[in-house]
């Protein structure tokens, strides 16, 4: 095999023309999943994948794969991707490096003349980020079985909107069965989202697994009066209940080692500057690599929080509305990518995800592992994220190092 297998000119132009969908100032990118920019990156990924000689299949769920057939077309594909979709103040590489890595591979494939026995499978998944139809990850669970096909397809947002009526709006509510059969490897190269890589300066992450999450959505109703005649004592303010929990989920992340701990979204109702606040919706997403103090924070979440609503006379309401498991990934597929990444001579270290990742899901149904490459400051979610073109090349050529071992193998 030559030395480098993949063009990371090409890789680069890519990454850089999708993120002209959804430009912000900042230089980030703003594509909400099921929205106009996701049907346009959709179609540019999917012209792509033609161009590529690629097959192409769209499931219920909107997830999108381009097929390069293997030399046997019996055996189970290796897929690889990631997610199209991003943030509203997003990066341009969170998910669309793992998709544009997965094409950069097969467009190798093709340059190098390279047939491999299993097909090789290019997936976008759908709605991978979770910030427009919450939980995150949810194609991918509907494809690996962690949720049934009806849950995914009611998930709504903000406006009601569910993803059900959104695929069909934007012309990607496909027909192929979600899940259900054979994949023999699935690999997610990714940003590590985390500093790291960066810190201990090497180029690849070769990733065992991701930590736990747990997310929640907690309603507390109190009773909208006039901000200047309803005296202090008499009031009862969803606010200012609100206020107290989000400072005791802080002190919750911070309590226990490898803590995390988010209020990321909220809602006050009724939103006037001379109304007590009468509502206040918000979200909480924790997580911990140890599913026992991954419980605990959210067994002092509970208690703390309903002391707080009793203390100031407001009703509450908490779910927990999601639950990812600690995910180890598979041996043979992590060792591929340590392969991929010792044959092209980056450095490499060992590393866990403090992100989730369709990987997550796809895991409970393949073989799975992920590749990270290092990120400016660690800084994701971000329109600021940045990467570099010879990092980036870098996943880029051990992902296509790893699929070439899995699917002959
Ligand atoms: C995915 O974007 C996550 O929240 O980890
Ligand atoms: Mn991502
Ligand atoms: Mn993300």
């Amino acid at each position: 095999m030559p030395d480098q297998l993949t063009n990371s000119k090409r890789l680069w132009d890519s990454l850089m023309e999708v993120a002209k969908i959804g430009a912000t100032e900042k230089g980030g990118s703003r594509r909400l999943a099921l929205t106009d920019l996701d049907r346009e990156v959709r179609d540019l990924f999917v012209a792509w994948c033609r161009e590529a000689g690629c097959s192409i299949s769209v499931d219920a769920m909107g997830n999108v794969f381009a097929r390069r057939e293997g030399t046997d077309p019996s055996l189970a594909p290796v897929l690889a991707g990631s997610h199209l979709d991003t943030q509203p103040n997003g990066g341009k590489f969170d998910g669309v490096f793992g998709v544009l890595a997965a094409l950069e591979a097969v467009r190798s494939l093709n340059d190098q003349g390279i047939e491999t026995k299993r097909a090789v499978e290019i997936v976008d998944w759908t709605n991978e980020e979770g910030s427009r139809f919450a939980p995150a990850m949810v194609s991918s669970g509907v494809f690996a079985g962690a949720f049934d096909l009806e849950y995914g397809l009611s998930r709504t947002d903000v406006d009601g909107n569910t993803i059900a009526e959104e695929l069909t709006r934007i012309g990607y509510a496909g027909d192929a069965q979600v899940g259900g059969r054979p994949i023999a490897a699935y690999i997610e190269a990714h940003i590590e989202q985390g500093p790291i890589l960066e810190g201990e300066q090497k180029t690849i992450g070769v990733v065992q697994g991701a930590q736990a999450q747990r997310w929640y959505e907690v309603t507390l109703t109190g009773q909208d009066a006039h901000a200047g005649t309803t005296p202090m004592d008499r009031r009862h303010d969803a606010l200012v209940a609100a206020a107290s929990i989000v400072t005791e989920i802080n002190r919750i992340g911070l309590s226990v080692e490898d803590g995390r701990a988010t209020v990321g979204m909220m809602e006050v109702g009724p939103n006037s500057r001379n109304t007590i606040p009468g509502s206040c919706f918000f979200t909480v997403d924790m997580r911990h690599p140890d599913e026992d103090v991954l419980l605990g924070m959210s067994t002092t979440l509970r208690e703390y929080a309903a002391g707080i609503a009793s203390e100031h006379g407001v009703e509450m309401d908490l779910r927990e509305i999601w639950h990812s498991p600690l995910v180890t990934f598979d041996r043979r597929c992590v060792d591929a990518v340590e392969a991929g990444a010792l044959a092209a001579g980056y450095s490499y270290m060992e590393i866990s995800s403090g992100a989730g990742h369709d990987a997550c899901y796809i895991a409970r149904v393949a073989p799975t592992a992920m590749i990270f490459v290092p990120c400016a400051d660690g800084i994701s979610h971000n329109e600021l994220e940045s990467a570099t073109p010879d990092d980036l090349a870098a996943g880029a050529e051990v992902l296509t190092r790893a699929i070439i071992e899995l699917a002959n193998g």
